[in-house]
């Protein structure tokens, strides 16, 4: 495989999925986990580097969703896979919850210097999203004496049994594992698109005010009373929910709330953290600090690596209370250490700047498109919803699995998020060349899907 060049284009040599695509497939059919909700285009990856996939049949794809926003330095950087291989050779597997080396506490440093959160700091480590958000949830309600948490529809936190408590985003995650094991109560989403608050709720204040409202007026004095409340948590920017940002002000109302009630502010950066959204947090948008935050996904640039940082005062916890054996893995810890290293040296940079070229391209076709109802985001964390039309802004997830499958169909990945949207969420290393393709031929697949 040649290395990815500017101006290189996807190439599609076979029908989708090809020969020896479809035989995997079919293996995969007879003996994988059927409850993975893969999408409606079939992608059996072979090898990475860069912003550039190519499938076992040999057709090479340009990656603008990064194995669902992992791969943050692109596919196979070179100096996290020699960071990896260095590692390997010198220490696998040790057990950080029983035994000590010196990377856990040097990235537990690394976490303390950029997390948003008040310093000091301590950081538990995990192996995924769900694993940090576990951590969270047991961590505020030994931290508070308090068991319940106040959620958003459309959340995704998480599929084991305490952030499934959390996770509203589609029924078919709920379905058929009954009561729920916390305590939660979920409420609208400050959605600016689709404002889900009454005209009375948010008053001249707008969406944010009728959160606020909602949380105040309503759950605090009937369902939820705010001294039995552990923890709100939030996405700053809702993933799997759509691709949605928290509107200016919202962040900072909660904050407020949970100051004057006593309640801890857990803030799930598992998908919009380590810069996808131009900042190295989409926090930092926010200009504020949580108590807790999740990071997984994007932090090791593929391996599996979740962690749980929180203010040092509320992570005091005695020997026993919480650990895992993998968690902070010596060759997770390698990976994330350069991944940040790369991050901070030019990505998130460019995840800022390439990300608004990208933005800016979206705009365009959504003055092309009266079936683009909306373009959000910030950075490389973009979510393009699709409608009917745009005055009736009635949701068209059909629209959006078509554009889905012609983009792949031409050589783009692209996965869908929330009932109607397509989020981009490409390597931070994607530069203006490759957008200018990867709209090209969004435009084309939006043409053939109308
Ligand atoms: C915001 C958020 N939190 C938690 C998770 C769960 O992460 P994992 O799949 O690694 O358990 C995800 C996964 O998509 C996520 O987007």
């Amino acid at each position: 495989m040649a290395t990815a060049t500017a101006l290189r284009r996807p190439e599609i040599k076979t029908e989708l999925p090809g020969p020896k695509a479809r035989a995997i497939i079919e293996a995969d059919a007879q003996f994988v986990n059927p409850a993975y909700p893969r999408p409606d285009f079939k992608l059996v990856a072979e090898r990475g580097q860069g912003v550039w996939v190519e499938d076992v049949d040999g057709n090479m794809f340009l990656d603008c969703n990064a194995g669902v926003a992992v791969c943050s330095t692109g596919h196979c950087h070179p100096e996290v896979v020699r960071a990896i291989q260095d590692q390997a050779a010198q220490l696998i597997h040790i057990c950080g919850t029983d035994y000590y080396y010196a990377s856990m506490p040097e990235l537990a440093k690394k976490l303390d210097e950029i997390v948003p959160l008040q310093r000091p700091t301590r950081t538990h480590f995990a192996n995924s999203g769900t694993e940090a958000v576990e951590t969270a949830l047991k961590l505020a309600m030994h931290a508070t004496g308090r068991e319940k948490f106040i959620s958003f529809f459309g959340s995704f936190h998480g599929r084991t049994l305490g952030s499934l408590s959390l996770t509203s985003s589609r029924a078919a995650q709920r379905l058929g594992f009954k009561r729920q094991v916390l305590d939660v109560v979920h409420m609208p989403y400050p959605n600016e698109y689709r404002n889900p608050f009454s005209a009375g709720d948010c008053g001249d204040g707008g969406v944010v005010q009728g959160a606020v409202n909602w949380i105040e007026n309503r759950l605090f004095k009937t369902t939820t009373p705010p001294e039995e409340v552990a923890a709100i948590v939030v996405e700053p920017v809702q993933g799997e929910g759509g691709y949605v940002p928290a509107p200016a002000g919202f962040m900072q109302e909660v904050r407020r709330i949970c100051d004057e009630h006593g309640i801890l502010l857990i803030v799930d950066e598992v998908q919009s953290g380590m810069g996808r959204t131009g900042k190295m947090f989409a926090l930092d948008h926010y200009g504020l600090k949580a108590d807790i935050v999740c990071i997984a996904k994007g932090i090791a640039s593929g391996l599996p690596l979740g962690v749980c940082v929180a203010r040092a005062d509320l992570m005091d916890w005695k020997p026993g209370a919480h650990a895992s054996t993998f968690g902070g893995n010596p060759v997770a810890i390698a990976a994330a250490l350069k991944t940040i290293e790369l991050l901070q040296r030019e990505l998130v940079a460019n995840s800022a700047e390439v990300g608004a070229y990208l933005k800016r391209g979206l705009e365009k076709l959504m003055s092309k498109y009266d079936c683009i109802g909306d373009v959000r985001g910030m950075g490389m964390m973009i979510g393009v919803e699709f409608v009917k039309d745009r005055s009736s802004k009635i949701p068209d997830p059909d629209l959006r699995d078509r554009v889905e499958m012609e983009t792949f169909n031409r050589g783009v990945i692209l996965l869908g998020c929330g009932p109607n949207s397509i989020r981009w969420s490409p390597p931070l290393i994607l530069t203006q060349d490759n957008v200018d393709i990867a709209l090209e031929i969004f435009d084309e697949a939006i043409a053939a899907s109308v």
